[in-house]
Parts: C-alpha cells; structure tokens; sequence
C-alpha cells in the first residue's frame, strides 16, 4: 500500500471511495466535505436529518456519486459517540471499514479526517493511526481451502484529506504503514496451521523477511543449545520430533561491527533485548489439554512473531539504540521422550526448575532466551509471549498484561501502548506473591496454586533478568480475537506487541 497527505479538496480528490467519519448523533455534514455534498445535491445531508445513517461505531453507508464528483463513491463511516473515541477504536473503525471496501473492489481510497475528528489526539498521532487502521485492514487469513473464492482486493492507495502541509504528520504516515505492513505479515504467521509452521519453518520465514533489510539473523541449532546447557528450553522440545531453534536478530543503531563478546557493547548506549516465546503448538505437553480449543495452539508463537514483525519495523524506522531479538520455538508435545511432572532440569543461567506443570512451558523456554539476552549484554529487558490463561481471563483480548521491575521502563512501555494504539495494563508483582514460585526440591518450580496465575509466571520469568529493567508482556489474551460478543473489535490473529515493541526502542533510544 502507498500512503499520502494531501491538500486536495474531498469534491475534488480521486479514489474509488472517499471515506468520511461521522459521529454518533452529529447531524450536519462537518465544513470539510460541505461543498462535496453540494455537488452530490444534499444527499449526505439528507441520510443525516433523515437518520438513515445515525453514526453507530463501525456503520457504514456506501453513497454512489454518479458522477457527480471524481471520486466514485462517498462512503459514510460512524465513529460512534465523540467522547468514547480514542485512537485505538479510531484504528478499529478503519480496519473494519478497509475489510468492506476491499470486499466491494476499491483499491484507492481517500480518507477525510475532519476537524471534529482531528480534535481528539495530536495531528503526528492522528496519521499514523489512520495509515495504520487503513493498513490493517489489508490482511488476510489466507486460505487453504482447495475451491477458495478469487482473491480479495486490497487497497493500494490511501490519501488522506484533512492534515494538509504538517511534516509530523507525513513523517507519522510513513511510520504507520511500516507498522502496519510488519504487523499484517507476522499476523499470517500466528494463523498459519502448526503442520504449516513448525520451528523449521519459522526460521525459513525469519530468514526471508530480514533479506534486504539489513537486520543480522543468527539460528542457535539444538547442538549450540546443549553447549550452552539450555536445559529449560530443551526439557520442553524433548517430547517433540521437531528440533528446536533459537532465532536471534539483531540491530545495531550504527553500521558498526556487531559487539558479539560477553558483556561489551561498543561505545555506550542501551541494548534492548526483545524476547519472544515461539511454541509453534502447545499441546501441554504430558499435562496435557483438554481437547477443546486445543486448535487454537497453532497461535502459540504469537509472542515469537511480534518480536520478528518488531524488529522489521525497527530495521526500517532506525531508531538509535542496539535492539536484540530473541526467539526461542519448539512445539510442546506428549511422547516417551518427554519431559514429566516431577522433573528437575537446569536453565543456563544455572537454575534449577521443578516441573510441576508441563503445560508451563512458555516461562521455561523464555526463562533460556532471557539468560541469552543477559548474556549478550542487553541493558532493558522485554519478553513477549501468550503465557497464561490467566491474563486472557482477566483482561479477555481486548489489552495486553504487563509486568515489571522497574518504573522507567514501564512508563516508557506505558507510552509505547499509547502511541501504538495498543491497550496495556499493569498487572503487579508485590514481593508478598514471593513464596509462589518456591520450590522443595529445586530453586524454583514452573507452577503453583491456581490463582494470580498471570502474576507468578512474571514472578518465574523475573528470576533470569539478573536485576536488569525488564518488562513482561503476557499476550495469551490480545494476541487473537474470538470472542462474537465484541463486535467493534476485527477478528483473527491481532499482531498483538509488534507497534508496541517498535514504539519502546524509538522511546528508549530518544529518552
Ligand atoms: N499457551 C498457554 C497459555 C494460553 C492459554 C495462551 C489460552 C492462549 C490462550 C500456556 O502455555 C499455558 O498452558 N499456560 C497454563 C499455565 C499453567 C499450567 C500454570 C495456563 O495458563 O493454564
Ligand atoms: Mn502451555
Ligand atoms: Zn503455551
């Protein structure tokens, strides 16, 4: 997709649709597309004083112009009441709009963002969001049903009206479809079926997407992870017949040699490590799950795959700080080989686990990439990973949990959520929870009681970031959106953490 500000006015901009917002009980068409209407002879005006379009978030009312104007049809979209909009139902207002009219054939859209629309966020904030929802809407699920219906269109053109001559905002249209196009092909990812994208074929994936793009891509093979005693992350791809992988990308904020020696870091500055739990399929592994829902498993890596949909986004944004991209994927599988409660394994930092639970396993693998990260010298910590039940029960999909260590760099994660448009929310990790993750036998074990689950995977993970500012992102909930009952939310695979993680290394390397 391309994306453009423009100045032009709406009766006189070119697209297949001219898309234009309106709120819920907003009567009058905005100044912006009043002379639009007047070529249309009233017809926009008439839909509004005859209720026939009321502005109901996510209605749409398609208008044929019939020649009355360049454009070929004025496609009325309601934002729903002006107060209840923020940034993150305006991107899920354009994506579901974008989805209608590519299945209605538009590819150039144009979209009007009137006063009333822009006096809800900062000019730079409001593009981006736009490009993004607009960008979003071009994914696809892709289908492997063998008598599939002909390929949707997508929108390869988007202008919008309404934030003329602001360098910001241009500037911000750019970002948004960097972020909207890394996000749209990690997201394909998450949907793909396990049989389609075991770790091997991640890795595959991984090394066709860093090409060109001047990001460093490292595979650790399971002899590398036995030298470097990964015991954690071992103990779950045991019960596999799929070898396990450990991706590794990185990018450095200078076209310097890459400071590989323990420790050192060349000249200064912070490194962010992004750690993301790749389990191409979590069957629970000898504690296994029960049969309903099991499916849903193949989205497993979705934490995996916001970090690699992450640093593509930042190979092209160039923020100036050293990001490291970590990726530990295996599937987690029941057979004779694998790992049973009651085991005790040793992590490469040194600790050992009781395994209590082997449907635990994401902190395991993670606990492997995090001791990675440290020892890489990553200054700022942040994992990813669709860890817990427990936080898609309590926030359901529509936010992200976080946890942390460290004040600074939650609120800059705090800001990162704002900016992407990513809801995120501070779940805590009170020293009183401490004695959650003692164990009899070892220094830790993989679960506990069935409460305050989502906090005593963070209680778990926090153990292997040596001190460090680490922030933990569970994404069990956010990461897919199935739920029917929230019908202003767009379905499927979400790309949930990628804008996120994009946003917190510009933050981090400009704080
Ligand atoms: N991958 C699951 C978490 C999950 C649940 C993700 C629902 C997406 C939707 C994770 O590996 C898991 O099984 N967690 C267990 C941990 C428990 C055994 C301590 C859970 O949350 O039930
Ligand atoms: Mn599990
Ligand atoms: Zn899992």
């Amino acid at each position: 997709m391309q994306a453009r500000l423009l100045t032009t006015a709406p009766e006189k901009a070119e697209a297949d649709a001219l898309i234009l917002p309106i709120f819920e009980g907003q009567s009058t068409v905005p100044p912006e597309a009043a002379a639009l209407d007047r070529k249309l002879k009233g017809a926009l005006a008439q839909l509004l004083t005859d209720r026939e379009f009321r502005g109901k978030f996510m209605e749409l009312v398609p208008v044929h112009n019939l020649g009355n104007a360049p454009s070929k049809w004025t496609v009325l979209i309601g934002l729903g009441k002006a107060e209840e909009l923020d940034l993150v139902r305006l991107r899920n207002a354009l994506q579901a709009a974008g989805r209608v009219l590519r299945k209605r054939g538009h590819r150039r859209v144009a979209l009007i963002l009137p006063k009333a629309v822009a006096a809800h966020a900062g000019t730079a904030d409001l593009a981006r969001a736009a490009t993004e929802g607009i960008g979003l809407s071009n994914f696809d699920t892709g289908s492997l049903k063998t008598r599939h219906e002909h390929a949707v269109t997508q929108i390869d053109a988007l202008t919008i009206i309404g934030l003329d001559g602001e360098k910001s905002a241009a500037a911000a249209v750019k970002d948004g479809l960097i972020l909207a196009e890394a996000t749209n092909r990690i997201r394909g990812w998450v949907n793909a079926p396990a049989n389609a994208f075991t770790p091997t074929v991640f890795v595959e994936k991984v090394k066709e997407a860093v090409k060109g793009t001047g990001l460093d891509l490292k595979v650790l093979e399971v002899d590398d992870m036995r030298r470097l005693k990964m015991g954690a992350l071992l103990a779950v791809a045991r019960g596999s017949d799929e070898p396990a992988k450990m991706i590794v990308i990185r990018y450095n904020a200078s076209s310097a040699p890459i400071a590989l020696k323990r420790g050192s870091r060349g000249p200064a500055g912070p490194t962010l490590a992004l750690v993301g739990k790749g389990i191409t399929f979590d069957s629970g592994g000898i504690s296994i799950k029960p049969a309903q829902n099991m499916e849903m498993m193949k989205s497993d890596m979705g934490g995996g795959a916001a970090v690699v949909g992450a640093m593509l986004a930042i190979a092209e944004l160039k923020p100036k700080i050293d990001v490291i991209g970590i990726v530990p994927t295996t599937e987690n599988m029941p057979s004779g080989k694998a790992i049973k409660p009651g085991d005790v394994v040793t992590g490469s930092g040194g600790k050992t686990i009781e395994i209590i639970n082997t449907d635990a396993e994401g902190r395991l693998i993670l606990s492997d990439g995090i001791t990675y990260a440290v020892n890489q010298g990553a200054t700022h910590i942040v994992d990813i990973a669709t860890l817990t039940g427990s936080i898609a029960r309590t926030l359901g999909p529509l936010a992200i949990g976080a946890f942390g260590n460290n004040r600074e760099l939650m609120d800059l994660v705090r800001r990162a959520g704002d900016l992407a448009g990513e809801r995120l929310w501070e779940l805590p990790t009170w020293a009183d929870y401490d004695g959650l993750i003692d164990s009899e036998i070892a220094d830790i074990k993989n679960s506990t009681v069935p409460w305050a689950g989502a906090t005593t995977a963070a209680l778990f993970l926090r153990e292997f970031v040596d001190g460090r500012p680490w922030v933990h992102l569970d994404i069990a909930g956010s990461a897919w959106q199935a739920a029917s009952e929230l019908k202003t939310v767009p379905k499927g695979p979400t790309g949930s953490g990628v804008r996120v993680m994009a946003h917190l290394a510009q933050l981090l390397a400009d704080r």
